[in-house]
């Protein structure tokens, strides 16, 4: 569903023109393809019929380690003097900034050490291992890990690759809107779509292709738990975000740029916001018409895309998405199945109160009519009510939704829409239960901590015993972060040692006591 309050408009800066034609010769001699290859830009048949649109895809998925950062960090290691590269380069990334500096380094010849966090899966420490790069596991966030790669920096001479805030690395990338604009005319195209991160990509692609063609549109897609560049756009300067959503990993950055957002501001026309369900239902479509799964950032633009065309169009000319990545987690795959149906309003879930007499589960059947229903759960609440968690098949863009919605109302039955509701989603839907009546004082939490070996252990140690847990509830969901629903008995005299003890804990907690799902199923 459209929402305007997810877009915010350029910023008006002095002689976007400038800065655009400043990369251009940048652009055009960056060294890219002794590591990247032209990626192909093709046409994608279902996803054109569905949109009304004509859609093309740049595939960077296609690239040796499946996404574009290798472009940006060869063209940087590349323009380095002999002796800076007789020294060697570092970058701190446990993502493919790191595989992208690995391939360039050893093309090149040269010494290159990845700092990951420890809590780094072995999965990725393996694939940047393989391409010959040294690994420095350092801290417990991205945020040690660059400090310490940092401080090797100095203390070994070596050149720090940075994943995007660096005219070399914009310049890299920018080559993809160079063959974009080879591979299709440039009056013939109307938008770019391009997802953000630190903002090196859109920046480069901004720049060459605004250069060229000023009326191609530039949109910025972020994921809505990560709305960095949204944010700095609307205030002006880059602004640190305290905490970002890690679902779409490539992209959760806490600040963009200086150099990205000031190419940002001047040429970037719009930045669309989409949901987790959103790029899930993306990941879908691209697989539709590629039969490749693309990493929940390089799905960002089809999402972001779609999102755009409800209120937008470029007529006849082509809308042009970077599909910016397929390296995906194999174990994310279930979750991504599960919602790419509510994010394509394909499904819609439920919560119906129904009464506890003889007849009325039935009838309530009867409502659904034919409609095909993906998951079901009865619950008894007392003598007088029971609960029924439901998922249905819906058309999308269809008035299903409204229609059965009201269908229910109109029988005298009290329903809810928990399509949207993140928490029965993640828990509750696993969990249906019904209530335990002699529980007093019961508050709930969603919880997250950095996924790792042990630690649910060294979560459940830190909320201590001094408050008894009454509900707990966990799926991995094969994300670096674990997601906790936890009811916690808190007596009113209590109340105010438990909120400085949540203070002290420090991982990132919402309360959920009043969410309707909780009332009605736990
Ligand atoms: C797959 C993927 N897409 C998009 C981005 C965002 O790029 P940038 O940080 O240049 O905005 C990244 C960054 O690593 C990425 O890995």
């Amino acid at each position: 569903m459209s929402n305007p309050a997810a877009t915010v408009a350029r910023a008006e800066t002095p002689s976007p023109a400038t800065v655009a034609a400043d990369y251009l010769g940048r652009v055009l001699k960056a060294r890219v393809y002794d590591v990247a290859v032209e990626s192909p830009l093709e046409r994608a048949p279902r996803l054109s019929k569905r949109l009304g649109a004509l859609v093309l895809l740049k595939r960077e998925d296609q690239q040796p380690v499946f996404s574009f950062k290798l472009r940006g960090a060869f063209n940087k290691i590349a323009s380095l003097d002999a002796e800076a590269r007789a020294r060697g380069v570092i970058c701190a990334s446990a993502g493919n900034h790191a595989q992208g500096v690995a391939l360039a380094a050893r093309r090149l010849g040269l010494r290159a050490v990845i700092v990951m966090p420890t809590t780094t899966p072995r999965i990725k420490t393996q694939a940047v291992a393989d391409l010959g790069a040294e690994i420095v596991l350092h801290g417990d966030d991205f945020d040690a890990a660059h400090a310490h790669a940092r401080d090797l920096e100095c203390a070994q001479g070596l050149s720090f690759v940075h994943p995007f805030d660096d005219p070399e690395v914009i310049a890299g990338q920018g080559t993809i809107a160079m063959e974009i604009l080879r591979q299709h005319h440039g009056e013939e195209i109307g938008c770019i779509v391009v997802p953000v991160g630190g903002g090196g990509l859109i920046a480069g692609v901004a720049a060459y292709a605004k250069a060229l063609y000023p009326h191609i549109r530039i949109i910025g897609v972020e994921s809505e738990d990560a709305p960095t560049l949204h944010h700095a756009l609307a205030a002006g300067r880059p602004l640190r975000l305290p905490r970002v959503g890690v679902f779409a990993d490539g992209t959760a950055v806490r600040q963009v740029g200086n150099e990205t957002f000031r190419v940002a501001q001047a040429l970037v026309d719009e930045v669309v916001l989409v949901s987790t369900d959103e790029i899930c239902a993306a990941i879908q479509d691209i697989f539709e018409d590629t039969r490749v799964v693309a990493e929940p950032s390089g799905a960002l633009a089809v999402a972001g895309l779609k999102r755009w065309l409800q209120n937008n169009d470029c007529g006849e000319r082509a809308c042009v998405a970077v599909v910016s990545g397929a390296n995906m987690n194999f174990d994310r795959l279930r979750h991504v199945a599960e919602r790419a149906d509510l994010g394509a309003d394909r499904e819609m879930l439920l919560a119906v109160t129904i009464p506890e007499q003889q007849g009325s589960f039935r009838r309530f059947c009867q409502l659904i009519g034919t409609r095909a229903v993906t998951e079901f759960n009865y619950r008894y609440c007392d003598a007088g009510a029971a609960h029924i968690f439901v998922g249905l098949a819906i058309d999308p863009g269809s008035d299903d939704r409204a229609e059965v919605v009201h269908a229910i109302r109109a029988a005298g039955l009290k329903v809810e829409d928990l399509s949207r509701n993140e928490m029965a989603k993640l828990h509750v839907r696993y969990m249906v239960g019904g209530k335990a009546a002699q529980i007093s004082d019961e508050r709930l939490f969603r919880f997250e901590f950095p996924e790792r070996r042990g630690a649910l252990l060294k979560f459940l140690d830190a909320i201590g015993t001094d408050w008894n847990i009454s509900l707990f509830h966990y799926r991995n969901h094969g994300s670096d972060h674990g997601r906790v629903l936890a009811g916690i008995q808190v007596p009113t005299d209590t109340a105010s040692a438990f909120a400085q003890h949540l203070a002290d804990l420090g991982y990132p907690h919402a309360e959920e006591t009043t969410n309707p799902a909780y009332r009605a199923f736990l």
